[in-house]
């Protein structure tokens, strides 16, 4: 994989950059839509390349395994060919999905025991059974097997947690050098930094993550119900040992403030379920604030959907009918409010690039916080 830095940020530790992938390149900073079982809910394949232009996206080990099954994935010749998209993919490890199981999984040395979601039949997840079916899924990106520590977490539970989350990279490295890619291109592995909100657990994990040597790395356990204030802290710690010319992967984050606050850290690559988890609940995100479109308010407004014409559906529908859509309950209200806040998204760090670019992303940052804040 190679990465290049065109520009860092004299005022903050921001980062423009350019990944590359045998699947194509990925401009930095990105936010990447979450395709969980090979969809992004509600947006067509071709809408999220010619609309909102994602440049890479996500799918999750643990869902694609219970659902179609690796076995599948593997008939169809992996994933980007099941699901017809051909820009890269990133799959998670399954490591956080299945603890979100909580009540429904057993974790030890050896690996997670749990129950499906779907049907409640019993399952194991180890570090190399992770791995193996990540190589089935053959994402470009592919991510460690790790335990995602809950929020409040004590302190020995933490320290514990993180020790044992970098014994299960060593395997998933073993299992990886052993094993390689099945399909025609690469796959590039992403280690994962743990240790809770504790800056000593974070400061440990960083150099134990950064001394694996991986082509990028990432940040877990955050965003899991802390102040925003105690992410950012573990977030700059964490940035200051991770290699500089190395791609940073923080994950599950965020809201659109959290994302700037984090590009000006030093983070390049985000994932989350907020921009089309919200978007079906009606929650529009814009750069003057964020909109509930089911408020009466919106009932006979007939202006754009979005003003800033980002994508298609900004342009095309006016409030009223998207308000309309969702007082009918119709599929489409759900559908426009997905494309219109990924493309947000999208829009939101391609900008975020720009100012990094011309070298005033400090005060951009400072202007587009103070406006997204608002509730219109
Ligand atoms: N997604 C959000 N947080 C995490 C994490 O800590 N680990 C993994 N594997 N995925 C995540």
């Amino acid at each position: 994989m190679n990465f290049t830095i065109h520009q860092t940020d004299t005022n903050s530790s921001a980062r423009a950059g350019t990944l590359t992938t045998d699947h194509g390149q990925i401009e930095t900073p990105i936010f990447m839509p979450v395709g969980t079982v090979a969809s992004v809910k509600g947006v067509h394949q071709k809408e999220l390349e010619n609309d909102i232009n994602a440049d890479i996206i996500l799918g999750n080990t643990y869902h694609l395994y219970l659902r179609p099954k690796t076995e599948i994935l593997e008939g169809a010749g992996g994933l980007h060919k099941f699901m017809n998209w051909h820009r890269p993919i990133l799959t998670d490890s399954g490591g956080y999905q299945v603890y979100s199981l909580s009540d429904n999984r057993k974790i030890k040395e050896e690996g997670v025991k749990f129950k499906s979601h779907i049907d409640g039949s019993t399952h194991f997840f180890s570090p190399e059974f992770s791995m193996e079916i990540q190589r089935k899924i053959g994402a470009d990106i592919i991510m460690a097997f790790d335990e995602c520590t809950p929020y409040p977490c004590e302190y020995n539970y933490a320290r514990n947690s993180m020790h044992m989350t970098h014994r299960w990279l060593e395997r998933c490295i073993q299992y990886l050098k052993d094993h390689p890619e099945n399909y025609g291109f690469k796959q590039h592995f992403f280690p994962i930094v743990q240790g809770s909100t504790y800056k000593d657990l974070r400061k440990q994990s960083a150099e134990y993550i950064a001394g694996a040597g991986a082509v990028g790395n990432a940040i877990g356990g955050l965003s899991v119900g802390e102040p925003a204030e105690e992410m950012y802290e573990m977030t700059e710690v964490v940035t200051a040992i991770l290699p500089k010319d190395k791609p940073r992967y923080l994950m599950g984050v965020g809201t659109p403030i959290n994302i700037l606050e984090n590009i000006a850290l030093g983070i390049d690559m985000f994932d989350c379920v907020m921009p089309t988890r919200n978007a079906r609940n009606g929650m529009l995100f814009t750069a003057h604030g964020t909109i509930n479109i089911k408020n009466k308010k919106w009932e006979d407004d007939f202006s754009p959907l979005d003003e800033m014409g980002i994508t298609t559906v900004d342009t095309i529908y006016s409030k009223a009918y998207v308000r309309h859509l969702f007082a009918a309950n119709e599929y489409l209200g759900k559908q426009i409010a997905s494309i219109h806040n990924l493309g947000f998204y999208l829009w939101l760090v391609r900008e975020a690039r720009k100012h990094i670019l011309a070298g005033d992303f400090a005060e951009w940052k400072q202007m587009m916080v103070r406006q997204m804040d608002k509730r219109l």
